[in-house]
C-alpha cells in the first residue's frame, strides 16, 4: 500500500544496503505459485527441438493456411519461418478475440493529456479497423504498398497499423518526434503511397500543427515526393489543415464513406509488416522490415510468457511510444494477440505533472508496467514522494527496455514503484530481432539488478570474442552475436540486402547475427549488456547514430567539421556531445551554437540535439584520417587520455583539452 513504501533516508539507506550487499532477487512464492511457467523445463524443451518449439507457439495463433515446412534455413542469413503458411495479423489481433466472444473486452484505455478519456474495446477496434482497411483501399492502397504513419499516440494509430495489416500494406512508422524533414525522407525511401497523419499533436499544454508541417517540408521538396499519392489526415487537437484537393482527405470523411465490411485476407507467413527506420553506423537510417507470422509468434509469446500475463485479469501499461519497436511489439502486436487490456497514454511522463503515470496506474489498476531506465531514473530524480501518493498495489510485475539498467534505479524501481513485491524484468533486444530475447522469465529467474540474465527459451546469445567469434570464458567482455535465427528476426533492410548481410552478417558467417553490443556473461551463466560497440548512441532509449548528427550539423554553412560521441550521462544514459569546427571565416557565437542546434532538430528531430557543443579548432585524426572518437569520448568524460601515438599530429590533443578546460569554466 502508498503509506508502506520507502521514501527520504530510509530509502536511501536501504538502496546503499542493498547495491554493497550485491542482492539478487527469486520470485515470491506467491508469484512462482500462480506463474505461467515456475521451472525451467521450457529451456530443455526449446533446447531439445527449438523450431518445434517456436511451432508450438506459432499454433496459438489463428493460421488461414498451415505451414509447410516449420523453417527454411536453406539460405542463410535469409530465414522462412512457417514457410508455406498463411496468415493475417489484424485478424488474430482483433477477429478472433469477439468471435471468441471477447467483442466487450477493454483494447485499451486511452488517457489523453488533456485528461480526455476513450474506451476502445475489441469490437470498436474490429469495427474501426475495418473502416480504415477500406478507407485506404478506397485510396488505392495495395498488398505491399507502404503507408506511412505519423501520428500521436492516439487510438487512430493502433487502428492505422491494424488497418495496414489487414489488408497487407507494410507499415512504416515515424515516431512523433522526429522532425517533418524526417518524415519525408522516410517516404521518400520507404516509397510510401499514403501518409496517414495528423492536423496536430497535443504538447504539453499546447496544440502543434503537425500536417502544416508536413506539407511545408513536402511541397517545397523539387517534384514533390513522386510516389506519395494521398495524405490521410486525422483531426486532432482542435487543429484545421491546408488540404490539398485530389491529394489530402480527411480520416473521418474517408472513414465514413468506407464499407464497414472488409474481411481480413491471408497473406504468406513471410509478407512484410512493417518496415521500421533506425540509426545505424551509417548518416542514412536503415529500414528493418519485418514479416507477419514469425514476428507475431514471438510477439505474442513474450509478452504472454515474459510478463506473466493473464489477459481476462491483467492492465497491461507500456510507456513506450507506439513509433519505437517496444511500440510496435508491446502496445500493438503482442498485447492485441494476447487479447489483452493496455493503458495507452498520450502525453509527455512530466505532463500534466510528475506524477501521471502513477495517478494512471492507481486510476486504471494496472498490474503491469514496462519502461525504459531513463525514464526511473527521471523518476528518481523527482523523488519517492511523488509515486507514494498513489495506490500502486494493484502492480504485480514490472519491466524496463531500452539501455542497460543500473542497479540503483533497479533497486530503486524495485522498492518504489514495486513495493518490493514485483519482479522485474529486465528485457534485451533491439528493433531488429522484434521481440525480446534475452530476459528473466518472472516465475523462474534469480533477478539481479542490471543483468538482463538468460536467453530465452528457442534463443541461442553468446558473447564471443572478436577476431574469431568464438565463446569466451564467463567473466571476459565480448561481443553479443545471436546463432542462427528466431522468429521475429527481421527479414532483411528495405530494399537493400547486400547491407543486410554486410552490416550483421559479414563478420562470422551468415548464421552469426552481429547485435553490436558488448556483453559479459557472469559464472551463473547471466548477461550483463554493456553497450554498443559501433558509432550508435542511445539517449533515454532513442536510437541515434553519430553519423547521422554529424550529417546534420555540418548541413550549417559555418560549420567546416564535426565529430559526434556519445558522452555517459547519469540521466539519460547517454548523451550527444559534437566537436565542431567551424570556417575559419566564422567565430565562435551563442547564435551559431543556437543555429546548430535548430539544424539538428529541423533535420532529424528536437530529441537529437547535441546536449554539449564542443568548439575544436582541429580534431584529432590517425595519418590515413579517421577521426578518433574514443579520444573525444576520454576528453568529454574528463579521462586521462588513452594512446595517441597513432595520431598524425599528437598536438592536437592537448590543444582540445585546453579548448574544452577553458569553455568549459566560461560555461561556469
Ligand atoms: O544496446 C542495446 C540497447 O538498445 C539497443 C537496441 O535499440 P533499439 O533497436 O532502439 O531497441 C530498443 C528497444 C528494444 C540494443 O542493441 N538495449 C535494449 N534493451 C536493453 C539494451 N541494453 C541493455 N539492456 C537492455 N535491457
Amino acid at each position: 500500500m502508498a503509506a508502506d513504501r520507502l521514501v527520504g533516508e530510509a530509502l536511501e539507506v536501504e538502496l546503499e544496503r542493498l547495491l554493497e550487499e550485491g542482492a539478487s532477487f527469486p520470485p515470491s512464492q506467491e508469484f512462482v505459485g500462480s506463474a505461467l511457467i515456475s521451472d525451467t523445463a521450457v529451456w530443455d524443451r526449446a533446447d531439445a527441438d527449438p523450431v518445434g518449439f517456436w511451432e508450438e507457439q506459432a499454433r496459438e495463433l489463428v493460421w488461414a493456411k498451415p505451414w509447410d515446412t516449420a523453417l527454411d534455413d536453406s539460405n542463410p542469413p535469409f530465414y522462412d519461418w512457417f514457410k508455406g503458411g498463411e496468415i493475417n495479423a489484424s485478424y488474430n489481433c482483433v477477429d478472433r478475440h469477439v468471435e471468441a466472444g471477447l467483442g466487450d473486452r477493454v483494447a485499451f484505455h486511452w488517457h489523453g493529456e488533456d485528461n480526455s478519456q476513450r474506451t476502445i474495446t475489441y469490437s470498436d477496434l474490429h469495427r474501426e479497423v475495418q473502416l480504415a482497411a477500406n478507407a485506404l483501399k478506397d485510396l488505392g492502397v495495395k498488398p505491399g504498398e507502404v503507408v506511412g504513419i505519423y501520428l500521436p499516440m492516439i487510438p487512430e494509430v493502433v487502428v492505422a497499423m491494424l488497418a495496414c495489416a489487414r489488408i497487407g500494406a507494410p507499415h512504416n512508422v515515424v515516431f512523433g518526434g522526429f522532425s517533418a524533414q524526417a518524415v519525408a525522407e522516410r517516404m521518400e525511401v520507404s516509397d510510401a503511397k499514403v501518409l496517414i497523419t495528423a492536423s496536430g499533436a497535443r504538447r504539453k499544454g499546447k496544440a502543434a500543427p503537425v500536417k502544416e508541417q508536413v506539407d511545408a517540408e513536402i511541397n517545397g521538396r523539387d517534384g514533390g515526393l513522386p510516389s506519395l499519392e494521398h495524405i490521410l489526415v486525422v483531426k486532432h487537437a482542435g487543429q484545421d489543415a491546408p488540404m490539398l484537393d485530389g491529394r489530402d482527405v480527411w480520416w473521418h470523411e474517408q472513414l465514413q464513406s468506407a464499407d464497414p465490411d472488409c474481411p481480413a485476407e491471408p497473406f504468406d507467413a513471410d509478407h512484410p509488416l512493417f518496415i521500421l527506420y533506425s540509426s545505424g553506423s551509417t548518416a542514412k537510417p536503415k529500414g528493418i522490415l519485418h514479416g507477419t507470422g514469425g514476428y507475431l509468434t514471438g510477439a505474442a509469446w513474450t509478452h504472454k510468457h515474459v510478463f506473466d500475463l493473464k489477459a481476462d485479469k491483467d492492465v497491461w501499461f507500456c510507456s513506450a511510444d507506439v513509433g519505437w519497436i517496444t511500440g510496435h511489439t508491446y502496445i500493438v502486436y503482442g498485447p492485441l494477440a494476447n487479447a489483452a487490456t493496455s493503458i495507452m497514454y498520450e502525453g509527455a511522463p512530466d505532463y500534466p505533472h510528475q506524477g501521471i503515470w502513477w495517478e494512471l496506474i492507481e486510476k486504471y489498476k494496472a498490474t503491469m508496467f514496462y519502461t525504459a531506465p531513463t525514464a526511473i531514473r527521471a523518476c528518481m530524480k523527482w523523488g519517492a514522494e511523488l509515486p507514494a501518493k498513489y495506490d500502486l498495489s494493484s502492480l504485480r510485475l514490472l519491466g524496463s527496455v531500452g539501455e542497460p539498467i543500473n542497479p540503483k534505479a533497479w533497486l530503486w524501481y524495485h522498492l518504489v514503484i514495486g513495493g518490493g513485491n514485483c519482479p522485474i524484468v529486465d528485457t534485451w533486444w533491439q528493433t531488429e530481432t522484434g521481440h525480446i530475447m534475452i530476459s528473466p522469465l518472472p516465475g523462474v529467474t534469480n533477478a539481479k539488478p542490471g543483468s538482463a540474465t538468460r536467453p530465452l527459451p528457442g534463443i541461442r546469445a553468446e558473447v564471443v570474442d572478436e577476431a574469431e567469434g568464438n565463446e569466451v570464458e564467463r567473466g571476459r567482455q565480448g561481443l553479443l552475436v545471436l546463432r542462427g535465427s528466431w522468429p521475429g528476426m527481421l527479414k532483411t533492410l528495405y530494399g537493400d540486402d547486400e547491407l543486410f548481410i554486410q552490416t550483421y552478417f559479414s563478420r562470422f558467417g551468415k548464421e552469426t547475427y552481429l547485435v553490436g553490443d558488448a556483453a559479459r556473461q557472469d559464472a551463473d551463466g547471466d548477461m550483463w549488456v554493456i553497450g554498443r560497440i559501433d558509432d550508435v548512441v542511445n539517449v533515454s532509449g532513442h536510437r541515434l547514430s553519430t553519423a547521422e548528427v554529424e550529417s546534420a550539423i555540418v548541413g550549417h554553412p559555418a560549420v567546416a567539421e564535426a565529430a559526434v560521441i556519445g558522452q555517459s550521462d547519469e540521466q539519460s544514459g547517454q548523451a550527444i556531445c559534437a566537436f565542431v569546427t567551424l570556417e575559419s571565416s566564422h567565430a565562435t557565437s551563442d547564435e551559431i551554437m543556437a543555429e546548430i542546434n535548430q539544424v539538428v532538430a529541423d533535420r532529424i528531430g528536437k530529441f537529437a540535439r547535441p546536449k554539449r557543443i564542443i568548439w575544436s579548432d582541429d580534431l584529432p585524426k590517425t595519418r590515413s584520417g579517421k577521426i578518433m572518437r574514443r579520444l573525444l569520448r576520454d576528453i568529454a568524460e574528463g579521462r586521462a587520455l588513452g594512446d595517441v601515438t597513432t595520431l598524425r599530429d599528437p598536438a592536437v590533443m592537448a590543444e582540445l583539452e585546453k579548448q574544452v578546460a577553458a569553455q568549459a569554466s566560461e560555461e561556469g
